[in-house]
């Protein structure tokens, strides 16, 4: 089985890349444009796997695109490249529009130009927008989302199924909630507490912190991502969440904890502009149809996930102290500098 994963050089695209390595028989493709999200570190132990390569280009050439998907017939495609963070999105959406919406495009009409069987394209619960404190989302709840990263995600994930019902493409898309573990870009929630308690530095609580994410290690997530690919039925949506609300105050709490640090370290810094209240996804038709079950708990992998940081210092102080650092002064200007080594 040849697949071509786009995004594979960052936090899930890896995790997936890896994954499928695993299996028999399946040779892959990434394509990548090694944005500020992506590294070429986080697959460096399949650089030399004869069944592994990696296309450097954007998605949005159409060009690149189209002759990454000439040079081998592609059984499926696994979509996840996209500028993936919130806040980035609020200082300025046209990138976002770029890879999410345009990108998406691109990779949909080549596939189709070229034969591929499969586009899986992976979109996030954030589609859905902001719950009240109760109910779920299930794959028929309507699309309202709140942030140009979601709204462009929202696009995206429209395009794909958009192909399914006007040109019969086999499209199947994926809806997943907060991930979690190695290898995650540290601009996000856990990844950044986690770090900043290394180096002795505050963690930004946004608004009263009682926001709430569904979240779920992202190897789960990648394992759904299989069974979507091999079992999922074209023009369906699957919501993948392992049924783990959180409010932004228990996951610092639980990190704290796990840090032993003080709970002076957490600050209350202004809310983000539009902030979603409540994410939490309804797996049950993923359980139901798919065999999905999450098989890591919230403590064990939040544990392994600290573990991971503490062992791999060099990986995310080389983020930190490059070009990461001008996007967490404007976006904390009251907190610290990384002074500590960690
Ligand atoms: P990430 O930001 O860690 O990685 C994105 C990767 O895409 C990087 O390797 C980057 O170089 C690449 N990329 C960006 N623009 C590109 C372009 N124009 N052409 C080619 N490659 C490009 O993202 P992530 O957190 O691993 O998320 C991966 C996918 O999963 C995204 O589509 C995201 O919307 C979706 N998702 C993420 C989560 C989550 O919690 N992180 C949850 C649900 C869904
Ligand atoms: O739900 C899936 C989505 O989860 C994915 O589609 C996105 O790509 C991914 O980035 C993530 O989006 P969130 O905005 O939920 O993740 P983030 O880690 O940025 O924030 C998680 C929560 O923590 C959110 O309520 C905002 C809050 N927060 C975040 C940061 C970075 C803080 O309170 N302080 C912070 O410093």
């Amino acid at each position: 089985m040849r697949i071509l994963v786009t995004g594979g050089l960052g936090f899930i695209g890896s995790h997936l890349v890896r994954h499928l390595l695993v299996q028999e028989n399946v040779w892959v493709t990434n394509l990548d444009a090694l944005t500020y999200a992506g590294n070429p570190e986080n697959l460096e132990d399949v650089q030399g796997n004869p069944r592994y390569q990696w296309r450097h280009a954007s998605i949005t050439d159409e060009v690149a695109v189209n002759e990454v998907l000439s040079a081998e017939v592609f059984d499926a495609v696994m979509h996840l490249a996209a500028e993936s963070h919130v806040d980035r999105s609020i200082e300025g959406g046209l990138a976002f529009v770029e890879t999410n919406v345009v990108g998406t495009q691109i990779l949909l009409e080549a596939a189709r130009r070229h034969g591929v069987g499969r586009f899986l394209h992976v979109s996030t619960d954030e589609v859905y927008g902001s719950l009240g404190p109760s109910g779920l989302f299930s794959e028929d709840s309507p699309l309202t989302p709140n942030s140009p990263y979601s709204a462009s995600k929202a696009a995206s994930d429209l395009l794909a199924l958009a192909a399914f019902r006007t040109h019969g493409q086999d499209v199947v898309v994926t809806r997943c909630s907060n991930n979690f573990g190695p290898n995650q870009f540290p601009e996000k929630l856990i990844p950044l507490y986690i770090t900043n308690g290394f180096q002795k530095e505050p963690w930004p609580l946004y608004g009263d912190g009682a926001n709430v994410r569904d979240w779920i290690y992202v190897k789960d997530h990648i394992e759904a991502l299989w069974l979507a690919l091999i079992k999922g039925r074209a023009g369906e949506v699957y919501n993948i969440g392992a049924r783990n609300e959180r409010t932004n105050r228990e996951v610092a709490a639980a990190l704290l904890t796990l840090l032993q640090l003080p709970k002076e370290t957490v600050i209350a810094v202004p809310d983000r502009l539009g902030h979603d209240r409540r994410y939490a996804i309804d797996p049950s038709k993923a359980e139901r149809e798919l065999g999905f079950h999450p098989q890591f708990g919230w403590e064990t992998a939040l544990e392994a996930t600290v573990v991971w940081y503490r062992e791999h210092r060099s990986w995310w102080k080389a983020i930190k102290s490059g070009q990461y650092r001008d996007f967490y002064h404007r976006q904390y200007p009251t907190l610290g500098t990384f002074a500590h080594d960690g």
